[in-house]
């Protein structure tokens, strides 16, 4: 039951050093991101997997020396591109007519509806939407390792600027999370936080209202 997996993952702080996940349970998280959805599928980020130890000290301060950095087994960087230009829009269309054997001239209205979408918005605003996609990557890859009983810390404690220096980052990508993994150490207080979060009732809200005295908008009108 998924609830249990849930309950047990929790953002771990201190991450068991001499532990590794293994290569299978790496490229099952990775495939979960992958097969996370995004707005017309257009997956407009990619993902950065970091095992070598050197790198990871490199990039420490740019991450306020966070200790999951080091610490854990695997780090992965969920990169955005920084624009989304005809190019890249007509690359996923060509993608699209060969996985699905379509003829592209099939896919002319569609292509238009993402160009309306992007092309000639301010970037700032295209960058928000691409960086929202990437986090419901991110949380398909948490909730995978939370499955695979991998322990793991989704992580935005960082400076994008000085990391993407650091690491040398394709111009057209920026780094907008990371996620650590591994396995947490028996000492991580963390471990043993019980979960805040808002109440059920708080949370969902059903509309309309069930209480007879608060009537649907449409009905009061
Ligand atoms: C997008 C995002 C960024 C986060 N950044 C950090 C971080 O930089 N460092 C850290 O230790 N925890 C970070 N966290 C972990 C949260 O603090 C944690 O998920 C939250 O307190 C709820 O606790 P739980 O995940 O243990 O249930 C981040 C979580 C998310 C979703």
């Amino acid at each position: 039951m998924f609830i249990e997996s849930l309950e047990h993952r929790y953002a771990t702080k201190k991450f068991d050093e001499k532990r590794k996940i293994s290569q299978e349970q790496l490229d099952r998280i990775l495939e979960a991101g992958r097969l996370s959805p995004s707005s017309y599928g257009l997956q407009p980020y990619r993902f950065v997997v970091i095992e070598d130890y050197k790198t990871r000290q490199e990039i420490s301060p740019a991450c306020y020396q966070q200790p999951q950095i080091n610490a854990a087994s695997h780090l992965i960087l969920l990169q955005v591109r920084k624009t989304i230009d005809i190019a890249f829009i007509n690359t996923y269309i060509e993608l699209i007519a060969t996985e699905r054997s379509m003829p592209i001239a099939s896919l002319t209205e569609f292509k238009n509806m993402i160009i309306g979408s992007t092309i000639g918005h301010p970037q700032a605003e295209v960058f928000s939407w691409s960086s929202k996609q990437a986090y419901i990557a991110l949380g398909f890859m948490i909730f995978a390792a939370a499955l695979e009983k991998i322990d793991a810390c989704p992580m935005e404690g960082f400076h994008a600027v000085n990391l993407d220096e650091l690491l040398k980052t394709d111009a057209d990508y920026q780094t907008v999370a990371l996620l650590t993994l591994g396995y947490r150490d028996s000492q991580d207080p963390f471990a043993d936080f019980k979960k805040v979060r808002w109440s059920r009732e708080h949370l969902v809200v059903n509309y309309p209202s069930p209480k007879e005295d608060e009537l649907p908008i449409k009905q009061q009108q």
